[in-house]
């Protein structure tokens, strides 16, 4: 499992951000570390079905789980695009992303068996789902969203944090890099173009996605 941003000199990078107001800095790190719990714990639950379920079939439903805190500087770029007061408060309320899992399984089949186990346990709540497989964005991204509420186990207490999980095939997250690329680089010429031409792969990765599926049902049959 890779955790990527481990926020290294988190507190000093907030209080530079919030022009040398610390008085939040401390509180924001226990909140960042709160959600990296939180983020242990979907991790652990997904892996518990991986071992149970590869068990079952004699394969994994997923190919990798990463993980990432959002940045000090895209919360508060975040907070400000929505014209939103920064304090610790108000981003607890305000952004579910703040803690991302993202799992990359092989199969389509595999991304709504994993989804469907996970939303079931009775300790979690779903509190958005978003499906860009069944309804591709416009551009062409593919992916099935959960936002979910999870419960954090602490020495004093038992907190719910928002943990964002987003799953995906391999092909949609090779696509899924290469726009995000692209994202970053508005200005590059001919991007009108570049953008059709990403749409066209996202049809065509959609296409190898299913006929992967329909190889692997014929093989098990
Ligand atoms: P954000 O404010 O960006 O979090 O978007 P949102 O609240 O409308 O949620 P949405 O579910 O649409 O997107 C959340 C996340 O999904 C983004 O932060 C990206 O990681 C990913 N994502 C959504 N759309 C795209 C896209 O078009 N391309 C790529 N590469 N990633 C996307
Ligand atoms: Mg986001």
């Amino acid at each position: 499992m890779e955790v990527e941003n481990k926020n290294k000199n988190m507190e000093s990078r907030l209080s530079n951000l919030l022009g040398g107001v610390i008085d939040e800095a401390e509180p924001f790190m226990h909140l960042m570390m709160q959600y990296r719990c939180a983020m242990l714990e979907v991790t652990t639950k997904l892996e518990v079905l991986n071992n149970e379920l590869s068990m079952q079939n004699n394969s994994n439903p997923f190919e990798s789980i990463k993980c990432r805190l959002k940045t000090p500087e895209s919360i508060v770029e975040k907070m400000q695009r929505r014209g939103i007061e920064f304090s610790v408060k108000n981003v607890e309320e305000n952004l579910t992303d703040i803690a991302g899992v993202r799992v990359i399984c092989s199969f389509i089949s595999d991304i709504y068996r994993l989804a469907d186990c996970l939303a079931s346990q009775d300790d979690i709540i779903v509190v958005a789902r978003k499906d860009y497989i069944k309804q591709p964005k416009e551009n062409g991204y593919r992916s099935l969203h959960l936002i979910l509420d999870v419960p954090i186990f602490l020495t004093n207490e038992k907190k719910h944090m928002k943990v964002e999980v987003q799953f995906r095939t391999i092909a949609m997250d090779f696509w899924a890099s290469l726009d995000h690329k692209v994202e970053y680089k508005k200005k590059i010429q001919d991007s009108e173009e570049i953008a059709n031409e990403l749409r066209e792969c996202a049809k065509i990765i959609s296409e190898v996605d299913t006929r992967m599926e329909n190889i692997k049902n014929r093989i098990r049959e």
